[in-house]
């Protein structure tokens, strides 16, 4: 098979740093615009410190460059797809969501993934958008509170979510951009068991050896709390799709046994790859 190069952003995020390992696992080269230098990426992936909302740093030769992992809400995004084109790139990957589903621009975060769905489909190049649920990777929010020994507040207890390994999407964003036959395709992408946000923290604290409290929120409290990390647009994007029926995230999917051909990555599993991100903050 022919050593290829891909262009990933995000590279040292929770999906992107899993993109790397899969194309590096198939034996391809990486580009990756970093915003701050001094990170380290694994052999066989080059960081360029390049920031794409920013025209005047983004010096990658795109020639060389067969395809791309990109996110929703990059301001340069557009761009850099229209520079992509004209450069010959083949194939892009989204990460979307599955709030993306929901095909309206009446909520904020819908909207935010649709925006980059339709730069993406409209760009030339050919496309495949990953759809995930949450990522399991979200229970990283709660490590200032088990480093304070506090307890831990849980927003939308009631919600049970088939939590999306990262590892996943990397391996299915490798898939899409170095196989044929995922052009055009969108795929919503879930883990193997919906689990109340009390099991995820249970799970957490076994894994861990930390004793660890949740606190259930009220609606009103889930409101408050989400609100000093996210717009109010976003807040109420969240309201809409969780709390009107507009997306259910205890929904389970094929996907990933269909193009891996093995299980999706369970959140225990998850969360003994990462323990140390939790005991180390
Ligand atoms: N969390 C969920 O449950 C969920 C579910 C579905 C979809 N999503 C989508 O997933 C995406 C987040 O994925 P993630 O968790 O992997 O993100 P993450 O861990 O927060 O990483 C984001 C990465 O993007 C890089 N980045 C941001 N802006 C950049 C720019 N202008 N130029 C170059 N690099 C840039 C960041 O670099 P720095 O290190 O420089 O900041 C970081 O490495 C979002 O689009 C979100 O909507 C999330």
């Amino acid at each position: 098979m022919r050593s290829e190069n891909f262009l990933v952003v995000g590279a040292h995020g929770n999906v992107g740093s899993e993109v790397v390992a899969a194309l590096l696992a198939r034996g391809h080269h990486v580009v990756a615009p970093v915003r701050r230098p001094g990170r380290s990426l694994p052999p066989g992936a080059t960081s360029i410190v390049a920031d794409i909302a920013d025209p005047t740093t983004l010096g990658i030769d795109l020639a060389a460059i067969q395809g791309m992992f990109v996110m929703a809400g990059h301001r340069g995004l557009t761009r850099l797809l229209r520079l992509a084109r004209e450069h010959n790139v083949r194939h892009a990957v989204l990460l979307s969501a599955a709030a993306a589903e929901h095909r309206t621009h009446d909520n904020a975060l819908t909207s935010y993934h649709l925006r980059a769905e339709e730069a993406v489909a409209e760009s030339g190049l050919n496309w495949t958008f990953l759809r995930p649920q949450s990522f399991c990777s979200n229970a990283l929010r709660w490590v200032p509170e088990i480093n304070s020994g506090g307890d831990v507040r849980l927003p939308f207890p009631d919600l049970a979510v088939a939590c999306v390994d990262p590892r996943d999407l990397g391996e299915i964003a490798a898939l899409a951009l170095t196989e044929p036959g995922h052009a055009g395709n969108a795929y919503r992408v879930t883990g193997p068991e919906a689990l109340l946000p009390a099991e995820q923290l249970a799970t957490v604290s076994t894994q861990t050896g930390i004793p660890l409290r949740g606190v259930p929120l009220n609606d009103q409290d889930t409101r408050a709390h989400l609100l000093r990390d996210n717009p109010e647009p976003i807040v109420n994007a969240f309201f809409a799709l969780y709390r009107r029926g507009g997306l259910d995230e205890s929904m389970l999917t094929r996907t990933v046994s269909d193009l891996l051909g093995r299980a999706p990555g369970s959140f225990a599993d998850w969360v003994t790859r990462h323990r140390e991100r939790f005991t180390h903050g």
